[in-house]
């Protein structure tokens, strides 16, 4: 796959002399979507606002589909879609105009059928002559994805897209971002809702401090990443770990009938085989065992931990 989006080195410092970003080097395939992961502060925005020229860079370089995103603004820019985080938008306009009219701001003819296509997509056909302040937030969020797609943009970006959406739309987002997705369009989002990155994204890239931890293949990193817990239910409960166990990291669930042990998934051995051998050695009788793989969730806590 081809990439669509080059960040050399970019780094950012705010007037303040605050460093939001520490110099970043990441490439966004054509035609996947990215989720990039961090907590508040992290950067996110700071690093979507210099791709979308709302923000200039300190230092280093970006291209959008090979044109530099300062030197070729014009045509960078229209090949951007940009969803803010913030919702923002002309209030006493109908919905039908306000995305008509931004079309048009991208100096691209018009195209009722278009427009009419990327209405019935989001669901907001029904309320095309609605005026927006009279939307809910959730409906006023899909006039703004309608807006950032009405010029027909190869890449879109999502800022925090479902913050403060109810669960059932934010489903029908991620429904749409991935028709989007198979209608050609590379997605960038970026969020702070591990479900999110896990339930969306292709690949992951995780931001914190300014700093871009790692970028990985979603499916690779929780493998890679991640560990597995391995439940071992005892016939009888036990209040300490005998000391023949100490060795393991093991711990003793409340009610005293499970032992848990943690162990790294691509080590070489897991030491499950001998952890046995010592419980039966320890008098203890195992009535069921079972294993459970990190979410993306720990995998980030564990991340975000060690890099402070
Ligand atoms: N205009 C600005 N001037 C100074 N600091 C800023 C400005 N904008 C953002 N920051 C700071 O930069 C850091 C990153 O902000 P931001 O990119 O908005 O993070 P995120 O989107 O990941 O929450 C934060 O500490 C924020 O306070
Ligand atoms: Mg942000």
């Amino acid at each position: 796959m081809s990439n669509i989006v080059t960040i050399y080195s970019l780094s950012k410092t705010y007037s303040d002399g605050f460093q939001a970003l520490k110099p970043i080097n990441l490439q966004i395939k054509k035609g996947e979507i990215f989720a990039l992961l961090g907590p508040n502060g992290a950067g996110k925005t700071t690093l979507i606002s210099i791709i979308c020229g709302l923000v200039s860079p300190s230092g280093g370089q970006v291209t959008v589909n090979g044109f530099d995103i300062i030197k070729d603004f014009r045509k960078t820019r229209a090949m951007i879609g940009l969803v803010p985080q913030e919702l923002v938008g002309e209030a006493f306009e109908t919905v039908l105009a306000a995305v008509s009219f931004t079309r048009g701001l991208f100096g691209k003819a018009k195209d009722p059928a278009y427009i009419e296509k990327i209405l019935r997509l989001l669901s907001l056909w029904d309320k095309k002559d609605a005026r927006i302040q009279n939307l809910s937030g959730g409906m006023k969020r899909r006039v703004l994805i309608a807006k950032a797609l009405s010029h027909q943009p190869k890449i879109l970006f999502l800022d925090e897209p479902t913050a403060g959406v109810d669960v059932a739309l934010r489903k029908d987002l991620w429904q749409m971002v991935r028709d989007l997705r198979d209608s050609g369009v590379t997605i960038i989002l970026t969020t702070h809702y591990i479900e999110e990155a896990e339930e969306m994204a292709d690949r992951v890239g995780v931001i914190t401090n300014g700093e871009l931890l790692l970028v990985e293949d979603k499916a690779i990193l929780m493998q890679k990443m991640g560990k597995k817990r391995l439940t071992l239910q005892l016939v009888s409960p036990i209040k300490t770990i005998p000391q023949e166990l100490a060795n393991y990291g093991l711990e003793l669930s409340k009610c005293g009938n499970e032992l848990l042990y943690t162990y790294e998934t691509q080590a070489r051995s897991t030491g499950i085989t001998s952890l046995l051998n010592d419980i039966r050695q320890a008098g203890l009788k195992v009535g069921d065992l079972f294993t459970q793989q990190s979410s993306l969730e720990e995998i980030f806590v564990d991340l975000v931990k060690d890099a402070q």
